[in-house]
Parts: C-alpha cells; sequence; structure tokens
C-alpha cells in the first residue's frame, strides 16, 4: 500500500477516517469527488455520518452542503442523508435515501447542469468552499494526484477548498495513470479563451490532478470497490426503442445527413439509454467514437466488440462485473478510453463543434415535445438534470428515449402537458418509444402533435390524446400556435394521483 503514497510530505499526514473527518465542522461546504458509483470517497463520508450522529444524539446540530460531480453511492450520500447531515445538496444526486430527504424537504437540492457546477463554484455562486475529500489511485513523490475510475468535478474541489483530505484507493488499478486529461486553461470571462478540443480522443491538458500539499490535512488509505447499480438486461422494448433509433440513423445516413461511421455518440445514465448502447452492438455501425459522461457497461460492450474505436468521458459507471473485468484488463483499454473532467466532457463549446448525436432517457414528454426528465407527477425529484441539457441543446442530433408506459401502464410517457419541464420544445429533436419515433426537426408545434401521438404514444392513449388536441385546437381560435385546454392540461396527471391511473 506505501507504494500509492511516495510523496514523503503527504504521506506524513496518512491517518484514520475519523481522524480525517473531525476536520470537518457543522455548516462546512464540502466538496467531494465522485461521479455516479465511480471515484467517491468510500470511507470518510461514514465517519462523518458517525459524528453527525453523535452530535445529534447530544442535540447539537451538525449538518453540511456536499457537493460532488454528480450522483455517488450509499457509502457516501447513503450515509449522510440517513443521519440527516445534509443541509444542502449540489449538483446531482441518486440515491434513495438522500432523494426522500430532498422530497421530504430535509436537504435543499439545487439541480445543476453538470457542465455549469465547477464553473458556477469558480465564479463564487455557491459561496466559499471549506473542505475538498477526493479519492485517487495514487499520489506521486512529486505530489501530484492519479484519479480513479471518475474525475468529475474533483480538480476544482481540489483548487478552491480551504482543506484537502484524499483517500487514496488500491481497488483502482495503478494502470490508471494516462487515462486522464485535467484541464488547467480555465479563465473568468473576459479572460476566456477558445477550448482548443478539435477530436474526442485529443488531450487539452495535464494526466494528473494538483493539489497544494500545504492545504492536505488528512490522507487516509482504502481499499473498497466503487458501487453502481446493476443494470436491467435489455428488454423488448428498449429493443425496439434501439432498433428505431438505428434505423433512422442509416436513414440520416442515406441522405447525407451523417457520415458513416456516424458522429460522436452521447448515451445518458439510466437502463434504457444502456440498453441502446447495448443494441447498436448487433448493428452493422463501425468505426464510432464516443464524447461522453459516463461509460456505462452497453458501451465497454461496443468497445469491446470492436465498434466503437475510443470515448472520451469523464467517469465509468459500470456494474460491479465488468468493473473488476476492466481493472483486470485495464492496459487493453489505454488509449482508447480518456477521462476528463465534467466541465470538458459536458462543455456546450465541444459537443457543439464535434457534433454529437446525443441519446438520452426522459420520465415524460409532451405532446408539443417539452421533456420531463426530473419529476414524478411534477413534485417529486427522482434524480437530476444531470449532462442532459447541456448534451441536448448543443448536439448535433439529440434524441429522447422511454418506454411509452410506465406502471404497468397506469402512466402514459407521453401526456399532454409536461409536469415539469427540462428541456423545452425548442432544444428537443427526436422522441423515441418503443412505438416508434418522431423526427420533430423542422416542425411546427402542431405538427409535432401530431407526429408524436401518432409515433410515440401507447394505443391505449392516443385517442386520448387526440382528442385532448383536437378540442384544443376547436377551442381557441386565437390560439392556435400552441393549443392547450388550460383546464385540464395536468389533469392527467391529477387523475392518477386521484384514482391511480391516467385512463378515464
Ligand atoms: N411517470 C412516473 N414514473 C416514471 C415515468 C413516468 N412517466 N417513466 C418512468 N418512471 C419511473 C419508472 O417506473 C422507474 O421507477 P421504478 O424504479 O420505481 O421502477 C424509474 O422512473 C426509472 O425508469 P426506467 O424506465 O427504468 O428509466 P431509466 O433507468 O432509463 O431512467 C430517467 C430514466 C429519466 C430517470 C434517467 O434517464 C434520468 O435520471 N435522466 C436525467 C439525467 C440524465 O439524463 N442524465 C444523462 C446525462 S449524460
Amino acid at each position: 500500500m506505501m507504494s500509492r503514497i511516495t510523496c514523503s510530505e503527504l504521506s506524513q499526514k496518512i491517518t484514520t477516517a475519523a481522524a480525517a473527518a473531525a476536520e470537518i465542522k457543522d455548516g462546512d461546504r464540502v466538496a467531494m469527488s465522485g461521479f455516479t458509483g465511480s471515484g467517491y470517497p468510500k470511507v470518510v463520508p461514514g465517519a462523518i455520518a458517525d459524528r453527525a450522529r453523535c452530535a445529534h444524539d447530544r442535540g447539537e446540530d451538525f449538518a453540511v452542503e456536499l457537493w460532488t460531480g454528480a450522483s455517488t453511492a450509499p457509502e457516501l450520500d447513503g450515509v449522510l442523508a440517513e443521519v440527516g447531515a445534509v443541509s444542502k445538496r449540489l449538483p446531482f444526486q441518486s440515491d434513495p435515501a438522500m432523494r426522500r430527504s430532498i422530497n421530504a424537504g430535509d436537504t435543499e437540492y439545487v439541480d445543476t447542469h453538470l457542465s455549469h457546477s465547477a464553473q458556477q463554484a469558480w465564479f463564487g455562486f455557491y459561496g466559499k468552499l471549506d473542505v475538498a475529500v477526493v479519492e485517487v489511485a495514487a499520489i506521486l513523490p512529486n505530489g501530484l494526484l492519479v484519479p480513479g475510475s471518475s474525475v468529475g468535478n474533483s480538480k476544482t474541489w481540489l483548487d478552491l477548498a480551504d482543506r484537502v483530505i484524499l483517500e487514496v484507493n488500491s481497488w483502482h488499478p495503478r494502470a490508471y495513470e494516462g487515462f486522464h486529461d485535467v484541464y488547467y486553461g480555465t479563465r473568468r470571462p473576459p479572460e476566456r479563451l477558445p477550448i482548443q478540443l478539435l477530436e474526442p480522443m485529443q488531450r487539452i491538458g495535464d494526466p494528473y490532478l494538483r493539489v497544494d500539499r500545504k492545504k492536505v490535512v488528512a490522507v487516509v488509505e482504502t481499499t473498497a470497490p466503487d458501487r453502481n447499480l446493476p443494470f436491467k438486461p435489455a428488454d423488448e422494448d428498449s429493443k425496439a426503442i434501439a432498433s428505431h433509433l438505428v434505423d433512422f440513423l442509416r436513414y440520416e445516413i442515406d441522405a447525407g445527413r451523417l457520415p458513416k461511421e456516424l458522429l460522436p455518440l452521447q448515451s445518458g445514465v439510466g437502463n434504457v439509454a444502456n440498453a441502446v448502447m447495448a443494441n447498436l452492438a448487433d448493428s452493422e455501425f463501425a468505426g464510432l467514437t464516443a464524447y461522453t459522461e459516463v461509460i456505462q457497461d452497453g458501451m465497454l460492450d461496443l468497445i469491446d466488440n470492436g465498434k466503437l474505436k475510443s470515448v472520451s468521458a469523464t467517469a465509468l459507471s459500470l456494474s460491479a462485473e465488468r468493473a473488476a473485468d476492466f481493472n483486470e484488463n485495464i492496459e487493453a483499454y489505454k488509449g482508447r478510453i480518456l477521462l476528463r473532467t465534467q466541465e470538458m466532457s459536458n462543455h456546450p463549446e465541444a459537443i457543439r463543434r464535434l457534433g454529437v448525436i446525443a441519446v438520452n432517457g426522459m420520465v415524460e414528454a409532451d405532446i408539443y415535445g417539452n421533456v420531463n426528465s426530473t419529476h414524478v407527477m411534477g413534485s417529486s425529484i427522482i434524480n437530476g438534470i444531470g449532462g442532459s441539457g447541456d448534451f441536448a441543446r448543443n448536439a448535433y442530433l439529440n434524441f429522447f428515449v422511454t418506454n411509452s408506459l410506465a406502471k404497468g401502464g397506469a402512466i402514459s410517457s407521453i401526456v399532454p402537458f409536461a409536469s415539469h419541464v427540462d428541456h423545452t420544445e425548442h432544444d428537443t429533436q427526436i422522441l423515441v418509444t418503443e412505438q416508434g419515433l418522431a423526427d420533430l426537426r423542422g416542425l411546427s408545434p402542431l405538427a409535432r402533435a401530431q407526429r408524436i401521438i401518432d409515433n410515440c404514444a401507447h394505443p391505449d392513449y392516443r385517442e386520448l390524446l387526440q382528442d385532448y388536441l383536437d378540442r384544443a385546437i376547436v377551442a381557441n381560435p386565437a390560439g392556435r400556435h400552441t393549443p392547450h385546454l388550460l383546464s385540464e392540461a395536468l389533469s392527467w396527471h391529477a387523475r392518477y394521483q386521484e384514482t391511480g391511473s391516467m385512463r378515464d
């Protein structure tokens, strides 16, 4: 283990998780590494939770603001939320205990575009950062840090924090050195420079994270694995979604709007987006590239079967089985996977220049194409917007994918009006369900509505949607651009809450 911490100054600071957690005070702003269940600190959060529990038992307050790259895992979000130790959370989460705490009103949640979180922190929009807790794979003799399975916002947290705690995790292969590209050229406006990233695998930064050694107050050694949830196996519906999407890509190639090796792919979080990538593996496409946020199992399959040449991302987000396999064979992926800061993996300028093809999951879409990616019945958060907005608005092509039904058919994913809007009708281009694909590019609202109803809605709800649209047109002689029945627009959601079904 000593070989992972070869900087003599920092090796003097090796201590226990409990001693490291003692550096954190009630009310601190604490930023941690981690992007999905990858590269997050594994033991210090638990020790902070113990401190909070003891303080609460004594009748004292103890809660921190928690910033990360994105979602993490039960050992971080879960343990802290369960003891009520998080007063405010940003920029993304997907943990059941944290979700409960947010929806109960106990934790404030600032659901932020993932490309924005680092720059908004260094602009000073979130206040002063007290502590950074960052997991790395190794510390080099000169004090430079080798990241592990994610980069996320770690660079910004190390730069901004007054005090730094490092977790050095030997579960990450030492061979991670060389897999990262950490861009240190960020400036505040008006001194900002163009991001000279001209192709997905181009290096524009350093392979290491830098830290001011004087700020490091503790170094803790760990061996715990990353923890990502396993994906649901691709079912018939997700295979149908993938098949519509692949047919559409062929159509775009035939129309001369896409090269035959496509453009760099982005695939969002979730089962459906993962299944779509897995199904692309069976298509004829080859020589593909990806400029994305996370590498889920489906994308690794594409690399393994030779369809995907290379992937730029900010994190691996693999099931336990695939992570173990990746760690074992990491050398085979060198030069084919590059992990960047999330500022760069999700950078609007890079996404637009490269012409990314973005595929993201959604909760529901309305007949005009407004997309809800985050909320159930308008009020309860599921995860957050994540990087979907970064990619969707700036992509060459954006797809939003979902099953047309949820909760055994009690919910239609196509509704008269979205109960929450993350992506507006001005951003969304192509909606896909197992029923079919609606290409909305260049269409007016009424034409979009007809196409979404015809192509994406489930037959059980199609007539109801058509009836809503027809009556909305008649009821709005002076508002035929985007006609709605205001008293009914959210009635499907209200009916679900009252009766347990959106059906009449
Ligand atoms: N109304 C209510 N609940 C719905 C719903 C709807 N219209 N559609 C789906 N759900 C529920 C499902 O029933 C499921 O709940 P369960 O876990 O209790 O069974 C849950 O939402 C997830 O649905 P699933 O069909 O498995 O989709 P998914 O795993 O592909 O996730 C999102 C879909 C939208 C939650 C996910 O893509 C997400 O969080 N997106 C936002 C962030 C993002 O896009 N990041 C990527 C940027 S790179």
